[in-house]
This record gives C-alpha cells, structure tokens and sequence, in this order.
C-alpha cells in the first residue's frame, strides 16, 4: 500500500522556498508504487503535479492537485566498452550529487552540468544545458510510466524531440507521463572537454589550465556558477526565470542601431538568441528589490525570494519585468520555469 497523506507543505521542497500546501501528497520511492497508485484508480480520479527537486517552479499558496514526490533511487554502471560507460539512474537522485558521482570516477561528459538544481528524472524533460552542453548530448534513453494506461515505456533520443529547454514531455506528452529513470552514456576514456564557453575558458585560463581534465572543468563550472548564480539554500531562487528570447534578425538589427552591444547569438539565418539576463539589466532592474522579491545582483535573469514572498508575489514581479522589456525593445520574455496551480 502506497501512503496518501493530506495537506503536506512544500515549502521546504521548493527551491524558491515558496508556502504552499498540496492537497494530497505520495513520496513514491519505487516504480511499483506507480503500478500501485494505477490499480487503486488515483490516475483516473486526479491529474498529479510531479515534484522532483522543486527548483524549476512557481507554486500557488493552495494546488488544486495531487503531489507526486519523486524519490526513485540508485545508480548503476550497466556497461563499460571501448570508450563509453552506460550508466542507469533512478529519477529521484540528486543531478549534482550525480555528476559529483560521475566526476569522481573519470567519467565524461555532465561536468560542465554540475551544480544545477534540481533531479535526474527532470533533467530531460527541459533538457537542462550550461556552459556548452545540454544533457540531450548524453542522454542514451528514459522510462517512463504512462499515466493512461499503467505502464512503463522506454523513450529513445530520437523520440524525446529535444530542444532548447524544451522536449516531447513538456508538450505532447506533458501530465501524460512520469519519468522513473534516465540511461546516459557517458565516456571513460578519450573524452574530449568541452570548454567553448568563453567564461569557462577564461576561468581555466585564470588557473593557468590550457589543456583541462574533467576534474578541471567541474571546478571551474563551479566557481563559474558561485559566482553568478545564488545558491538556492542561502537566497531562495529557480535559477533562470525566463529562456532567451529568440528575436527575428530585422529587429536585432534594428536594436543593434539604436543600443549598443547588445549581445546575440544566431540560431538560423533568419534569427538571433538574445540574453534575458541582458535586457533585464537594461531595464534598470538587476539587483532591484521590490517587497520579498528582488533580481539577483549578479545576474539579472534570476529572480529571488528575499523572505516570505508568495508565488504570487514572485509572479506579479515577472510581469512587472516582462511588461518593461516588452516596452524597452518591443520582446516578449517567456517564463522557463513552470507554474504551478
Ligand atoms: N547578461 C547581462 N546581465 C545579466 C546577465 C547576463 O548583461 O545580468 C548578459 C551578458 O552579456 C552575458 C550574457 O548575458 O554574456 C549571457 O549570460 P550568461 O552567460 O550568464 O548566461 P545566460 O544566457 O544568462 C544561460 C542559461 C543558464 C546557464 C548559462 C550558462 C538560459 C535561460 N539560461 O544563462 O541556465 O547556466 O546560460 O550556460 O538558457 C537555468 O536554466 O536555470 C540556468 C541557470
């Protein structure tokens, strides 16, 4: 028997530790548990808000819905041939205690991911990128338990449609499915670093490091991410609150003329990724406080909780900031984080 709990609050499972209280709550620690949850008929009578780490959402005061906490465990090294090594983690696991795990071995190839928030199981499912590399690189295949109709299904690359924070479990599939566990194939010799990240290389370079290890990299994306990007246990935050906006060329052009430096990155011919974090600034509103809520001081694209903020607070203050860059330079800034009713 799986145990239901009534009115659990989550504020300590949130990273913007947000007050919120979930009707219905399920800390599911093994796959069964879901086969369990399906037979007693809970996926026919409530459409669960799946909870991993908590570090990518905004949560009301009071959900209309059921939480399922996943905390499915373990890592397993399935195989080791030639250069690969094809590891198996369960959903529930840490993402930094992973990559720590994975470092710590020799294995290559989610260094330049440490310290991002959050679980393993939620990691694809917006296919979390820094400094590089986006774990879509990696990722070999998922399972995945299909609220419909009970059972687990294995989804391949090719099948995950991953793209910039975006995959097939945030669109087609979003409230369908709940990922149990995540197959990487990482590499334990011959791994090539990849440090085509300006801020990466000048870091390494500070050290004197031309010719870094994984070891190397890992360090310095720490002392990258120290020193931009608030720890969540210090200054409640989600890390990046909105995505990069992708603007057309004609008026990244326009805006190169009439502001200067603006900082983009071509996607195709006909457009160009533009820093959230940038236009934010611009707005006047890096570092700015209004009540709980302020925007990080070292990084204008990180929204903080400064004490007792609500979701709704935090909200009314993405607005505030959407609607003046919206007025700046005529862009319209999506929310990166998901939220939550
Ligand atoms: N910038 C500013 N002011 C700011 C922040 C940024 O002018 O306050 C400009 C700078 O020109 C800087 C550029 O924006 O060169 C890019 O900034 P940064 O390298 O910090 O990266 P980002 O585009 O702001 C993205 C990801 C981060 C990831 C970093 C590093 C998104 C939405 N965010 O941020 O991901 O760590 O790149 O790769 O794509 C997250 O998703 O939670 C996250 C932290």
């Amino acid at each position: 028997m799986v145990e239901i709990q009534k009115d659990v609050p989550l504020n300590d499972l949130n990273t913007l530790g947000l007050p919120s209280i979930a009707p219905l709550f399920v800390n599911v620690t093994k796959r069964e548990d879901l086969s369990d949850l399906y037979q007693e008929g809970f996926f026919s009578s409530y459409s669960p808000f799946i909870l991993g780490g908590g570090s990518n959402i905004v949560l009301s005061e009071k959900l209309n819905h059921p939480v399922l906490k996943i905390s499915i465990s373990g890592v397993e090294i399935l195989l080791e041939e030639k250069d690969d090594a094809r590891i198996r983690i369960g959903a529930g696991e840490n993402w930094h205690n992973f990559v720590n795990w994975a470092v710590n071995k020799g294995y290559g190839g989610v260094e330049n991911l440490a310290l991002i928030p959050g679980t393993v199981g939620a990691a694809p499912i917006q296919n979390i990128g820094a400094y590089g590399v986006e774990i879509k690189q990696v990722f070999e295949s998922l399972l995945a338990f299909d609220m419909r109709d009970g059972t687990f299904k294995r989804f391949y690359k090719n099948q995950c449609k991953f793209g910039y924070r975006d995959s097939i479990f945030k669109r087609e599939l979003k409230g369908k499915c709940i990922v149990v566990e995540v197959t990487l194939l990482l590499k334990h010799e011959n791994h090539d670093p990849n440090i085509t990240y300006s801020g990466l290389r000048e870091a390494l370079n500070d050290k004197g490091i031309q010719d870094p290890d994984i070891k190397d990299v890992f360090e310095a994306v720490v002392a990258v991410r120290r020193s931009k990007l608030p720890d969540p246990k210090v200054l409640g935050n989600a890390g990046s609150f909105f995505k990069n906006p992708i603007i057309e060329i004609e008026l990244y052009e326009k805006l190169q003329n009439s502001r200067t430096g603006i900082p983009g990155y071509p996607v195709d011919d006909l457009h160009v990724k533009v820093p959230a974090g940038w236009l934010i600034e611009q707005a006047g509103w890096k570092g700015k406080q209004i009540g709980n809520v302020g925007t990080y001081k070292n990084q204008a694209l990180v929204i903080v909780n400064h004490g007792n903020a609500t979701g709704e607070e935090i909200l009314n203050h993405a607005k505030t900031i959407q609607d003046s860059v919206r007025s700046m330079f005529g862009i319209e800034l999506t929310p990166e984080v998901n939220i939550i009713n």
